[in-house]
C-alpha cells in the first residue's frame, strides 16, 4: 500500500479536490458552508488520490449525516484508501452525535466494493431508491404523439407562471406530500430548493382553487430539472397533468433550453410504470441513484 495521509480539506483549498467533482464543482465550493460541511482527501506525496465529503443536516427533526462524495482515483483504487476515508467520515459522524448516518451515490462498476465497505461498517445493503433520467425538449416534441399544444388549449386558463403563486398556496405547497421539498431532499444538496425556476415553473389553480403545481430548477444551465408535478387527486384522471408538462416544455423550448432531467422513485412502482410509459423512449440517459444509511444506536 502507498503511504498515504489524510488531511482534512478546509474552504480555502477545496480547488485541490475539483477534479473529483468537475462538473457540479463551482456550486459545491460555493454552498460549502464550515459548519456543516467537512471533507477530507487522502494524498499520496502531493498527489490528491481520494475524497470524503461529509454534509450534517437536520431531516424530520433528526441530526443527520450525509456522506456527500467518497471517491479514489481509479489507479489508487483497491489498496485500502476508500476505507480509510469512509471511517474518517463515519467516525465524524459519531463525534457530531447524529441520529443518521446516510449515502446517496450514482450506481457504477464499483457498486460491489462500495457495498462491501458499507455492510462490514454495520450500514443497510445499498438499495435503488430513484432513476435519474434526461432528455430534450426536441425529443419531447418530435417523438411523443400526445405532446402537441393545440390539444389542451381548454386547460390554459388553469396554468398560471410561477411569479403569480400566493403566500397560501406556497405553504400548501411547503407542507404537502409530494411538495417540492420532499424529493429527495436530504439528498440534493447541491440545489437551493427556495430557487425554483421562473422559466416554467408552474401553478395550476382554478378560480381560487389550488389543483397542483409543476416545479423546475436550474440543474445545470443548459437542463431544466422537473423536481416536482403534483395535481391533486380530485383533479387526477384529466389531462391536466399533460398539459401543465406540455405548456413548461412550450416556456422551456421559448427559452431556449435544450435538455431537461428529472428523477423517479424506485419504490413508487406506479409511478415508475407511468414514468416508463410516457417517456421511456425518449431518454437519453438514466442513471440509477442508490442508498444506504447505519442508525446510530
Ligand atoms: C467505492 C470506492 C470509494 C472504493 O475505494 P477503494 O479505495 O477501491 O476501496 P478499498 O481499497 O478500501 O476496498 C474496500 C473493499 O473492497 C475490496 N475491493 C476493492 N476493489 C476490489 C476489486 N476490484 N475486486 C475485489 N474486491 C475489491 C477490498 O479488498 C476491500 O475489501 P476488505 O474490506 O475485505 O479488505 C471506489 O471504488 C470509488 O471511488 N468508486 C466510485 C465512486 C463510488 O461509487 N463511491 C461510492 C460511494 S458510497
Amino acid at each position: 500500500m502507498p503511504k498515504i495521509r489524510i488531511e482534512q480539506i478546509d474552504k480555502s483549498r477545496l480547488l485541490e479536490i475539483k477534479e473529483f467533482i468537475p462538473e457540479e464543482f463551482d456550486q459545491v465550493a460555493e454552498k460549502f458552508d464550515p459548519e456543516t460541511d467537512i471533507t477530507w482527501a487522502a494524498i499520496n506525496g502531493d498527489k490528491t488520490c481520494g475524497v470524503v465529503w461529509g454534509h450534517q443536516y437536520e431531516h424530520n427533526k433528526e441530526n443527520c449525516f450525509q456522506i456527500v462524495l467518497l471517491k479514489v482515483l481509479s489507479q489508487f483504487r483497491n489498496q485500502g484508501i476508500g476505507t480509510m476515508l469512509f471511517q474518517t467520515a463515519q467516525e465524524e459522524a459519531e463525534k457530531r452525535s447524529v441520529q443518521v448516518i446516510r449515502t446517496n451515490f450514482k450506481g457504477n462498476d464499483t457498486l460491489p466494493v462500495a457495498e462491501k465497505i458499507l455492510t462490514k461498517y454495520g450500514w443497510k445493503k445499498p438499495e435503488a431508491t430513484m432513476y435519474y433520467c434526461e432528455s430534450t425538449v426536441d425529443k419531447f416534441f418530435k417523438e411523443l404523439s400526445w405532446t402537441n399544444p393545440s390539444r389542451y388549449a381548454s386547460y390554459e386558463s388553469y396554468i398560471h407562471p410561477w411569479s403569480e403563486i400566493t403566500p397560501e398556496e406556497l405553504e400548501t405547497i411547503r407542507k404537502t406530500e409530494g411538495g417540492y421539498f420532499a424529493q429527495n431532499a436530504e439528498s440534493d444538496l447541491l440545489w437551493d430548493k427556495e430557487k425554483v425556476e421562473p422559466v416554467n415553473s408552474l401553478v395550476l389553480r382554478n378560480g381560487r382553487t389550488l389543483m397542483g403545481w409543476l416545479v423546475t430548477h436550474r440543474h445545470k444551465p443548459d437542463t431544466v430539472h422537473y423536481t416536482s408535478i403534483f395535481i391533486f387527486d380530485e383533479h387526477r384522471g384529466s389531462a391536466l397533468y399533460r398539459a401543465a408538462s406540455v405548456k413548461a416544455l412550450c416556456l422551456q423550448k421559448e427559452a431556449g433550453i435544450p435538455k431537461s432531467s428529472w428523477l423517479a422513485s424506485a419504490k413508487d412502482k406506479k409511478v415508475l410504470k407511468l414514468w416508463n410509459m410516457l417517456y421511456n423512449r425518449i431518454m437519453t440517459k438514466s442513471d440509477t441513484w442508490y442508498q444506504s444509511e447505519k442508525i446510530q444506536p
